[in-house]
């Protein structure tokens, strides 16, 4: 609870209801995944605004676009769409981020790079001047998962698999996660690049180059919109 009394969760509904704003109808809509996510797929069902489908990045949301009449498509069939919407779990005054604590980052960035705006929704608490503080989360091949863990700390980060119920957590994809503490991430490109190429590293959650063209921003005086294109 903040100082006026709004919870997280009432900053979230507000962001995904201004989201509506950015649904072009008749036209393909990406779809992101998380609690605020959720939000939006709630208030797009009940907007009646008509899509021609949804492209969605996690099973989590497909299913929760399903049962609520909203048509989901796959990604293969569509070449564009114009806008992506999703939540963030760090972004900053580029509109750089750090995504998957949901843990669908790979598909969330697969997403985002076929859409020409990414809408990002998100409470002011993800507001941050330098990405880092949220644990980073990273696809990675199991295999390779002790060696980036090594990688990593020669970054001065210290990574963890991230577990379920003593089990190795697999994503959508059939892959692992790791979770990297400790790291600053001043030059997010940069950061981006070089992980992205280390062997095993399936999607790192930094979002550089897929980085958000705008951000609606939960604050105590209402929905703050950040343009940065
Ligand atoms: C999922 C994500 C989410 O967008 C991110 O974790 C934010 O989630 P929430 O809206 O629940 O705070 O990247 O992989």
């Amino acid at each position: 609870m903040n100082q006026t009394g709004q919870t997280q969760d009432e900053l979230k509904t507000l962001v995904a209801q201004a989201a509506l704003n950015y649904v072009v109808p008749g036209e393909y809509l990406g779809v992101g995944t998380g609690s605020t996510v959720n939000l939006f797929i709630d208030a797009l069902a009940a907007s009646g605004i008509a899509i021609k489908a949804a492209v969605s990045s996690s099973i989590a949301s497909t299913q929760r676009l399903q049962s609520l009449g909203v048509p989901v498509v796959d990604l293969t069939l569509v070449l564009r769409m114009a806008v992506y919407i999703d939540g963030a779990d760090e972004i900053d005054a580029n509109g750089f981020m750090v995504k998957g604590g949901g843990a669908a980052l790979t598909r969330e960035k697969i997403v985002a790079a076929q859409a020409d705006r990414f809408v990002c929704i998100a409470d002011a608490s993800k507001r941050v001047e330098v990405l880092g503080t949220f644990p980073l989360p990273v696809e990675v091949i199991p295999m390779a998962a002790p060696e980036l863990m090594r990688q990593f700390s020669l970054l001065g980060g210290q990574a963890k698999l991230r577990m379920v119920n003593d089990q190795a957590f697999v994503t959508d994809n059939g892959q692992h996660l790791l979770d990297v503490v400790g790291l600053r991430i001043n030059d997010p490109l940069g950061f981006e690049n070089k992980v992205s190429q280390w062997p095993g590293v399936v999607t790192v959650g930094v979002f550089a180059h897929q980085r958000a063209h705008v951000c609606l921003l939960g604050t105590t005086q209402g929905v703050q919109t950040l343009v940065y294109d």
